[in-house]
């Protein structure tokens, strides 16, 4: 009878601890997982883990802000030909569908052509693909994505994996 207790609380003890480990495993990868989503539709547009700031020697103002769980992040404000303004983020890849055929000019990273960018679900303007204008190059093509477009408020709600791992 004892040694049955003894066991239960073994096994107690065991339940418990690989629920901690469980937990911290989770704490550690989510943010891994964790998308700014399509302001519209709530899809998953950009992995945290996937932005990447690149300057732009036209911006017109530049701030460094913690959005989400992602610190540092560069926000860039620039104004397009029809005097809209736009404040944009950077990455290296996102869930984007290419709404435009590759153009030069009025473009805010010189060197760089750029595509339109829309949401895969709802079409909703997303941003731009930056391509380097020489094919003789190390420089990378690019995304510059529309801040006001993306829902990167309260991150807490946006982990998107796996979702059971809150602190
Ligand atoms: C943003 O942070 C980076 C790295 O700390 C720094 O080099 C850069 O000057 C900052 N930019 C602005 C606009 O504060
Ligand atoms: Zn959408």
């Amino acid at each position: 009878m004892k040694r049955n207790l003894l066991s239960f609380f073994k096994f107690i003890v065991f339940f418990v601890s690989s629920l901690i480990i469980n937990n911290v495993i989770g704490e550690n990868s989510h943010h891994l997982h964790e998308y700014f989503l399509c302001r519209k539709c709530g899809r998953e547009i950009v992995e945290l883990s996937n932005l990447k700031n690149v300057p732009s020697s036209v911006a017109l103002r530049q701030r460094n802000e913690t959005l989400g769980h992602k610190e540092e992040v560069l926000v860039q404000l620039f104004k397009n030909p029809q005097n809209v303004f736009y404040e944009v983020i950077t990455a290296t890849q996102a869930n984007v569908f290419r709404a435009s055929q590759e153009t030069g000019g009025d473009t805010w990273w010189p060197g760089f052509n750029w595509i339109i960018l829309g949401c895969p679900q709802c079409r909703q303007h997303i941003g731009w693909e930056y391509i380097p204008q020489s094919k003789n190059t190390d420089e990378e093509s690019f995304l510059g994505l529309v801040l006001g477009n993306l829902l990167y408020e309260n991150a807490d709600e946006l982990i998107v994996l796996p979702k059971s791992y809150k602190s």
